[in-house]
């Protein structure tokens, strides 16, 4: 056993894997790209109070798992490492009133979020998301231009089906009568009630729907259900929202009880499925409106929408498909030498072709040629530069790993000589 190992709930991304992790990013910064939407960067921790705000004090995400980073003396202020990325990009657009901007303003992300939960497959105190946000747009086109954004990235990724689970959730006008209906539901049932939730009845009851309390299955689908509750704006717009999906030929399934657990929703709410795998740590991505959180920030009334795609769980189900993993780096040549001991030549030639832009590794191990060459075989390298005698003149051999031929080079044509060959897919050296 080793003396120290990553946190519990965590874990190193090995090259392999951040290879895989590095693929989704760009990717993901790619297509944001291709739809209008910039990246930004927030830190990794804000003011408690921006998520006890933002995404809500009574929610699991803030009252249960939050990380809060213990106060220095000095320090006054409670911070927290960030649960989502949401609140603070919403924060980020108050501050530098990017409302003046021409709306909607685009942004995206990915990076790693933080949540104390407890720690099973493919749940994760330290996970990566992928988060796009449409803030100044009141949809319902945009509405649709996110989920299809989102099923754009894993079709991309190589995801098979994915299932897109539609809610509507009502806005400030319809809400509040069904919050009551809602209460007086639960009250109803407030023997069963596991003690978390009972203490929620009254203070959020909406939690209570998304709750993880295996208690709560049997009760919840009994509850009255916000989509049947809806205003009429509000009916009007899911309406369009699902007219735009139709129009784009996604399917979806309306899920009457998908009311998302994080409290700045409003409208429409959506997540994503690997289709038949739909278990409460399941979703792969998720997301919706938020028209009130830059109020609630500080900010003017502003609508907005987007999405967090949780990558780890991206990369589960693409490993469950067996979609293969990007190919690990070959060195296009590794620089040996005759001399064991003259490190300096293999390190001076290797320098200047890397200086010349080419993936070329030095054999810096002293040891027999022989053994270096078996090395760079182990490699994959395609060349091998040999350094000999011949250096004296001013010249190496070029040995061609796969096809098994040598010649000499003038050192000073070795980088357009190897670059050439790079080009001209590693077939060989030619005489140019
Ligand atoms: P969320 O549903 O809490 O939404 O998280 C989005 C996705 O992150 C989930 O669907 C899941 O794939 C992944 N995820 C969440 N928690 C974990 C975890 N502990 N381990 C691994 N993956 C996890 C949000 O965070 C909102 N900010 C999305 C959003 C953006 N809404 C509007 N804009």
């Amino acid at each position: 056993m080793p003396t120290f190992r990553a946190p519990r709930g965590t874990r190193d991304l090995l090259p392999a894997e951040r290879a895989a992790f590095g693929r989704l990013e760009s990717i993901a910064s790619d297509l944001a790209g291709r739809y209008g939407y910039r990246e930004i960067e927030t830190p990794l921790f804000e003011q408690t109070a921006v998520f006890e705000r933002g995404v809500g004090a009574v929610t699991d995400v803030v009252e249960k798992e939050l990380f809060l980073l213990a106060p220095r003396t000095e320090e006054k202020e409670s911070w927290a490492l960030r649960p989502e990325p949401t609140a603070g990009i919403v924060r980020a657009y108050v501050q530098h009133g990017m409302q003046t901007l021409p709306q909607p303003v685009k942004l995206m992300m990915t990076g790693p979020m933080f949540r104390y939960d407890r720690p099973q497959a493919g749940r994760y105190r330290q996970f990566w998301q992928f988060d796009v946000e449409a803030i100044g747009d009141p949809g319902p086109a945009v509405d649709a231009e996110i989920v299809e954004l989102a099923l754009r990235f894993y079709t991309e990724a190589g995801l098979g089906t994915v299932e897109v689970h539609l809610n509507s959730i009502g806005d400030a006008a319809c809400r509040p009568a069904y919050v009551e209906e809602l209460k007086a539901y639960f009250r109803d049932h407030v023997s069963e009630l596991p003690a978390t939730e009972r203490d929620r009845l009254e203070r959020n009851v909406l939690r209570l729907l998304d709750s993880k309390d295996p208690a709560m299955a049997a009760l919840n689908p009994g509850a009255p259900r916000i989509s049947d509750r809806l205003c009429g704006p509000c009916a009007e717009h899911f309406a369009a929202v699902q007219a735009h999906l139709d129009s784009l030929g996604i399917g979806f399934m309306l899920e009457p009880g998908l009311v998302r657990g994080l409290d700045y929703y409003s409208r429409t709410t959506f997540e994503f499925y690997v289709t038949g795998r739909h278990g409460q740590q399941q979703a792969i991505g998720g997301g919706g409106r938020y028209d009130g959180l830059v109020e609630l920030l500080g900010g003017r009334p502003t609508p907005a929408i987007g999405f967090g795609l949780g990558l780890d769980r991206v990369l589960l189900a693409l490993e469950a498909e067996d979609v293969a993993a990007p190919a690990e780096p070959v060195p296009l040549a590794v620089v040996v030498g005759a001399d064991p001991a003259a490190t300096a030549e293999r390190l001076r030639v290797a320098t200047d072709l890397r200086a010349a832009g080419l993936a070329v590794r030095a054999d810096l191990a002293i040891r027999k040629l022989g053994k270096q060459l078996e090395s760079a075989a182990r490699d994959h390298a395609h060349f091998a530069v040999i350094i000999g005698d011949e250096l004296t003149d001013g010249q190496v051999q070029l040995r061609d790993l796969e096809a098994g031929s040598q010649q000499l080079v003038p050192v000073a044509d070795l980088a357009r000589k190897l670059a050439a060959a790079a080009k001209s897919h590693r077939h060989g050296v030619g005489d140019g």
